[in-house]
């Protein structure tokens, strides 16, 4: 019998940096031993709207393709001083007991540094629609062993390469018909499906897969990563079939979300942005994925697309992401920004953002957590638009002002 809002918290690479930070940061607030700083639900407005969630209800879970535990990943955030030792220490048997429910994870088209770290993953002669069967089966079953009244599944793997298949450019070579049918394929979902009926050979990604089991039960998808999930508009029709909700993708957590902030300000002010150059490093795992090109390509263009957004003219951007495996989750990102003034006298703003990653992104994930249940809770289906706030690419939307997002995520609140 499922227990009223009880809701699982369905984790993909629960073993991770941000997935560990996340399950121990919800941990400690279910006890109530850590202060709420970092969640935007906890300040005052948010916290006592009529039904938000409590921490409480939340019971995690998920998949992981590393033989590892929260146990080892905490120690080594730990170790690189992104965690207290405490705050891990203090809900360690807890950690322990979770991870029983951290079962196998699902390779597909997810590149090879990451298939050369898999360890534990599933069968590999599965074809897509087996892999969503037995990924629908493992969530029914903790859904039912855990009196689970819903489940939100939240993609925090490492990020996958772009998808080709769906490719501008790729499509652009191809004769018209197989466009025409891949754009189809985009937009309608029984088109969609019919391509993970196809063999094992289906270029569609394991982001995709587990939001489409997750949908396709009328569970929630949220993708933290800037991998392919449920962006495709097929998936808006999945979630009205299915009454579910999704959004994402790849959390605004640092050097983004100062763009977000200081690109209106530049474009309110009429200053004319001649480039903008973001240079990053950081050295933790997400790190060592991120230094492959195919898989690097996916982050950049989720990093750089939203100044001609804001501004309206593209300036000329430059955005690297270097792995230095001393800096640990520690990320260091320096932007110089070279801009003409009045009479177009050229002037430069640079800006240093260190900040530790998986302490940056696990606020955003509990807070997406809360809200998309808070959503369900309102009835609320579909594409969950008044999160764009979290994202650095809000799928299908065009605001991309952090202050203007965030008050599209206000006046929701208060719709009711
Ligand atoms: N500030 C941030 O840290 C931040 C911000 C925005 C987005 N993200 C994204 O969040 C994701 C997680 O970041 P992280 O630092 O925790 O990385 P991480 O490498 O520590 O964690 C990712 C985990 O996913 C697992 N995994 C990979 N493929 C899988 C699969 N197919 N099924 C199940 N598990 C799989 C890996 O084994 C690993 O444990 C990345 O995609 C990253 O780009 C992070």
């Amino acid at each position: 019998m499922a227990e009223k809002n009880r809701t699982g918290f369905w984790i993909i690479g629960a073993w991770g940096g941000v997935a560990t930070t996340a399950v121990v940061g919800l941990l400690n607030l279910q006890k109530q031993l850590v202060r709420p700083i970092g969640l935007t639900t906890e300040l005052p407005d948010f916290a006592n709207v009529k039904g938000m969630p409590a921490w409480t209800d939340f019971v995690p879970g998920g998949y992981e393709i590393r033989d590892f535990s929260f146990g080892q990943a905490a120690d080594e955030l730990t170790e690189q001083r992104a965690l207290e030792s405490s705050t891990a220490a203090q809900v360690r048997a807890e950690l322990e007991e979770l991870d029983a429910r951290v079962l196998p994870g699902f390779l597909a088209n997810s590149g090879k540094v990451v298939e050369a770290m898999a360890d534990r993953k599933r069968e590999e002669t599965l074809t897509p629609r087996e892999m969503l069967f037995a990924m629908q089966a493992d969530m029914k079953a903790f859904a039912e062993e855990n009196q689970l009244e819903h489940l939100i599944v939240v993609n925090l793997m490492s990020t996958e390469p772009v998808c080709e298949y769906f490719e501008k450019q790729t499509l652009a070579k191809l004769p018209e018909a197989e466009q025409a049918k891949r754009r189809n394929e985009w937009e309608n979902w029984d088109a969609f499906r019919a391509l993970l009926d196809a063999s094992a050979e289906s270029p569609v990604p394991a982001s995709t897969l587990y939001a489409a089991a997750a949908m396709e039960l009328g569970y929630d998808f949220v993708n933290f990563t800037p991998s392919l999930g449920a962006t495709p508009p097929a998936f808006e029709q999945l979630a009205e079939r299915t009454a579910s909700r999704f959004y994402g993708n790849d959390g605004k957590t640092g050097e983004t979300l100062m763009k977000s902030v200081l690109a209106p300000m530049f474009a309110h002010r009429n200053l004319h942005v001649m480039s903008w150059v973001g240079h990053n490093i950081f050295g933790n795992r997400d790190g060592i994925v991120l230094d492959d090109p195919h898989n690097k390509a996916t982050k950049v263009s989720s990093k750089n697309h939203l100044l001609e957004q804001i501004l309206g003219y593209p300036p000329q951007t430059l955005v690297t992401i270097e792995y230095i495996k001393s800096l640990g989750d520690w990320k260091t990102a320096w932007d110089h920004i070279h801009f003409q003034g009045f009479l177009g006298t050229p002037m430069t703003l640079q800006f240093t953002w260190q900040g530790c990653d998986s302490l940056l992104a696990a606020p955003l994930v509990l807070d997406l957590l809360r809200l998309t249940e808070l959503a369900r809770r309102r009835n609320f289906t579909g594409r969950m638009d008044f999160l764009a706030c979290f994202f650095k690419s809000p799928i299908r939307v065009e605001e991309q002002s952090f202050v203007r997002q965030f008050e599209e995520l206000e006046d929701w609140l208060r719709e009711e």
